[in-house]
């Protein structure tokens, strides 16, 4: 059966369903999942990321990482829905034998092609999910990860409703009522957002859950979390009063989820105000927040250039007409140091406006 008339299936059984459960089900179905299948990432497949434009990225990030497992006095690096391994084989390469390496990846299609990338390396385990990490010391970080988490989409129409799907003859539709659990609430009293009226936006609380869980499983070290997105103030403005929820289907963009389901990719931006705030309650203090850019020229990627196509490549990551070296964000948590660990790859990060989280 496809996708989509298993979807309408369990809505035809079960009632409506939440967005979030419907998100869940066109990325994460065990089988049919767009994630669970293993698409491919780059030219052919449906979005490129950092780890796409070429190996510069992964040896700069290796530079940073390193610096933070020295201060963390630790060998393991674990790193959060690694996609085709290209980006743990970049770091490996770098890095060489004198780390351990942890992936964890929920989907077994890239399990499966991870392996196959990492086959030369003999320092790399995989588990599947984040709860079944040991507790640990080092850095645990994801690229990308974040933002395909399925999410609550959320209205304010005089009060706070969720969206719902449902369906209208056989097609899909939406409905609002009240939201589905009090843990929506909870989300924008903690965050301290009041959403003006007829303001739609997503609500990640399974980025919430994972951030906490991560800053519980770790006990010395660091959190680096790279993705695009933005603190509260930014993401809950005006001109975003329709969200931030797209899908990527062959390098187009668009905003119709219930449309090419299992076949298109669905994200939504991160609010790094949430992961901040949800992390302090698992001991992660924020060492810094600042933009692909200003990250990857601390760590080092213009002294990592050796030839003019890798200056190309380092400006493609970095400069904003790319879309990359803004619009990426980069947050740095620590936990079990005395002092805030003074990092080089954070060097010139921002410190005002924008990146107030
Ligand atoms: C957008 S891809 C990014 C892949 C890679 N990091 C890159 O930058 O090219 C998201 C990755 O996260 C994985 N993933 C999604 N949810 C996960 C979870 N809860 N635990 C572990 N991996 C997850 C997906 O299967 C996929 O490998």
């Amino acid at each position: 059966m496809k996708l989509e008339e298993l979807i309408k299936d369990e809505i035809r059984t079960k009632g409506r369903i939440t967005f979030k459960r419907f998100m869940e089900l066109a990325l994460y179905h065990p089988e049919l999942g767009y994630y669970s299948r293993g698409p491919k990432i780059g030219k052919k497949g449906d979005f490129y990321t950092s780890v796409s434009v070429g190996s510069i990225f992964g040896r700069t990030l290796a530079k940073a990482l390193k610096e933070m497992l020295e201060l963390s006095g630790s060998d393991t690096i674990v790193e959060l829905g690694a996609g085709e391994g290209t980006l743990a084989g970049d770091i490996l390469s770098s890095l060489g034998d004198d780390v351990k390496y942890i992936i964890v990846e929920k989907s077994p299609a890239f399990v499966k092609r991870q392996k196959e990338a990492l086959k030369a390396f003999k320092n790399v385990s995989w588990i599947d999910e984040p709860q079944n990490l040991p507790p640990l010391s080092g850095v645990i970080f994801s690229n990308e990860l974040f933002d395909a988490l399925p999410v609550h989409l959320v209205e304010k129409k005089g009060r706070l409703f969720e969206v719902y799907v449902s369906l209208k003859g056989e097609n899909f539709c939406e409905i609002l009522d009240e939201p589905s659990t009090e843990k929506i609430y909870e989300y924008f009293e903690r965050l301290n957002v009041k959403l003006a009226d007829h303001f739609r936006t997503e609500v990640n609380l399974e980025g919430a859950k994972l951030i906490k869980l991560l800053g519980e499983k770790l006990y010395r070290g660091f959190v680096v979390t790279i993705d695009y997105g933005y603190p509260s103030h930014e993401l809950y403005m005006d001109y975003r009063n329709r969200g931030t929820l797209v899908c990527y289907y062959r390098h187009k963009v668009n905003d119709n989820p219930y449309q090419h389901i299992g076949e298109q990719d669905i994200t939504a931006h991160v609010n790094f105000s949430a992961l901040a705030a949800y992390g302090k309650d698992a001991g992660l203090e924020v060492c810094g927040f600042t933009n692909q850019a200003n990250f990857l020229i601390d760590a080092g990627i213009l002294e990592e250039a050796s030839s003019p196509d890798e200056i190309l490549k380092a400006k493609t990551l970095i400069l904003p007409e790319s879309g990359m070296g803004e619009v990426f964000k980069v947050l740095i948590q620590h936990k079990g140091f005395d002092e805030k660990p003074r990092l080089s790859c954070l060097k010139n990060a921002p410190r005002r406006g924008s990146y107030e989280l």
